[in-house]
């Protein structure tokens, strides 16, 4: 386990299995149609592209930044769009894929942007689904696994810009989280 750890959460293994899994029910539920991933990036790259690799569909990918934290843990308010889509979303079937549906917030903002777009229809994948920190109702299509109200890492996953590179989804130590005031 790495040292900046304080418990692994979800195991490589279990995330291999859940992906092929999530793969499944995305390719059941979209039958043989085109699909538009629009991926949340950087947190969502590491998911995104296990998870194509197991899609069959014909897919067309494209990219959002979002940056709804400064360099610590602690939330700077309303997301703000960094970088926007280069495909055309209009009459296509979008899946939007991110890391982690927290307060909601992210993920509310960047489907009310899409569906100004007209596309033929919008869906949500995340790896990651902490229900009880909700401050904007949201639910998404396909969620990887539900975890507690823990600050965790890996996967994608960041703390400053760290970490995203582990190929587990882990704790990380309070002692290394910053400010102390977040409530995690
Ligand atoms: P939301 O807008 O509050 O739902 O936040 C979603 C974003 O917050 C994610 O895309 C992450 O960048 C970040 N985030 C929320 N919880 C965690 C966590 O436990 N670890 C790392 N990033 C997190
Ligand atoms: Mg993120």
């Amino acid at each position: 386990m790495h040292p900046d750890l304080e418990a692994v959460l979800i195991t490589e293994a279990s995330i291999r299995r859940r992906v092929k899994q999530l793969a499944n029910e995305i390719m059941k539920t979209y039958g043989d149609e085109e699909i538009t991933v629009v991926s949340i990036i950087n947190g969502a790259i590491l998911f995104t592209a296990d998870l194509l690799r197991q899609i069959e569909n014909p897919v067309r990918l494209d990219c959002m930044r979002i940056s709804s934290y400064g360099s610590a843990t602690k939330s700077i308010g309303t997301p703000q769009l960094v970088h926007s889509l280069t495909l055309d979303v209009k009459n296509r079937h979008v899946l939007l894929i991110d890391d982690i549906l927290d307060t909601g917030k992210t993920i509310s903002v960047v489907t009310e942007l899409i569906r100004k777009l007209h596309p033929a229809s919008i869906r949500t994948c995340m790896l990651l689904d902490k229900k009880g920190r909700r401050e904007v109702e949201f639910k998404a299509d396909f969620v990887g696994f539900e975890i507690p109200d823990k600050f965790v890492v890996g996967y994608g996953l960041d703390f400053a810009e760290r970490y995203r590179n582990l190929p587990c989804i882990g704790v990380l130590k309070s002692h290394l989280q910053n400010p102390p005031e977040w409530g995690h």
